[in-house]
């Protein structure tokens, strides 16, 4: 049995959609299916645990899908334990490993990609506008039968668009942590899971920014440095597209901005300026709330201008010129 097949089982068994809706009731054939999926499922699941076997107390599914995704990570010595589960995201969860022999570091964060929310990555769309898809090992993806699969649609095409979709973050993040910005040093990506710097210690990860509550000095360096961290990703090239108090960690005063997969490309995505604004907006209401001026339009205009971007309302009438004072009196009576 192939490894997807193991995470297609996953899938299945964690299915409860028709549990909801009385016409998709499960049948007696399909219940059938489940249980013989079950078996292969935790005879694999078995075979991989002679090999690893973790502290975590994950339940068993869970354990099946984890032993699923990590192996491979494990036999490189990235990783020799997985400790505990540190959240479970809208996409993914994330745990802390015990670091293993080929690593410098005591501990790291898994990012591990749920089979089912892959399958279900909604809106998209607007984010990958302009960039080329990424093959698993995160190079530009070649093959026309690829691409077509992806156009089309087809099971093989939605799985190619997924790694593609991990690929952009790990990528994203290997950019941006040799141009200097605050994000966790990311290791290795293998399958659906991402290995980079645990951001805390072993007994407590660190808290997203938005659960923080920063005296006013504070609050001042950790807009600039949010701000700073924003100006190096344009720099860069990229824009982080779901950027918020939420994806920003802080530990000891200081921050890390997380949570890359959907990036923009400011050149080529024509919604580019407006993700951005966005972005900004969303970083400036934070820091509003903990008594910090932010005037978030000029902000986002000004490191636009910096970069010399110039995708706005002259590609599309629906979206705002940032050079232009017309539109900022729109943006402002929204
Ligand atoms: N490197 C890390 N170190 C410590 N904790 C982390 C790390 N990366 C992520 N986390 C924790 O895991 C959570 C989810 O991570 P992330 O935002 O990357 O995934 P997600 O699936 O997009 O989640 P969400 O839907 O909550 O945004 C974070 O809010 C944070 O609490
Ligand atoms: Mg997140």
């Amino acid at each position: 049995m192939s490894k997807n097949q193991l995470s297609d089982y996953f899938d299945e068994l964690n299915d409860d959609t028709d549990t909801e809706s009385p016409r998709k009731r499960i049948t007696q054939k399909r219940e059938s299916k489940k249980r013989e999926q079950e078996a292969k499922l935790f005879i694999r699941a078995q075979e991989i645990a002679k090999e690893f076997q973790f502290t975590y107390k994950a339940a068993r599914f869970e354990e099946a899908w984890l032993l699923d995704s990590l192996t491979e990570i494990h036999e490189h010595q990235w990783i020799s334990d997985v400790l505990r589960k540190v959240k479970g995201g809208k996409e993914a969860s994330v745990y802390l490993c015990k670091a293993g022999a080929e690593m410098s570091v005591p501990f790291v964060a898994a990012k591990i990609y749920r089979p089912r929310s892959l399958r279900n990555l909604k809106n998209d769309a607007q984010y990958r506008v302009g960039r080329v898809d990424l093959d698993a090992d995160g190079t530009a993806l070649w093959k026309e039968a690829d691409k077509n699969a992806i156009a089309k649609r087809t099971s093989y095409g939605e799985e190619v668009r997924h790694r593609s979709w991990i690929a952009y973050e790990f990528k994203t993040m290997e950019r941006l942590f040799e141009a200097g910005a605050d994000v966790p040093r990311p290791y290795a990506m293998e399958k659906n899971a991402i290995v980079m710097d645990f951001v805390g210690d072993e007994n407590t990860a660190a808290s997203i920014l938005n659960s923080v509550n920063l005296s006013h000095t504070e609050a001042r360096t950790l807009r600039d440095r949010v701000l700073h961290n924003m100006d190096i990703m344009l720099a860069n090239e990229c824009i982080h597209g779901d950027l918020s108090a939420y994806n920003i960690l802080y530990w000891n005063g200081e921050i890390k901005l997380i949570d890359f997969p959907q990036i923009v490309l400011p050149r080529s995505n024509p919604t580019a300026w407006n993700i951005f604004l966005r972005d900004v907006v969303r970083v400036c209401d934070y820091f509003s709330s903990q008594g910090v001026n932010c005037d978030a339009y000029k902000i986002a205009a000004d490191l636009w201008a910096k970069y010399g971007y110039r995708i706005g309302k002259q590609l599309d009438p629906k979206h705002l010129d940032p050079e232009n004072p017309e539109d900022r009196k729109a943006w402002e009576k929204r």
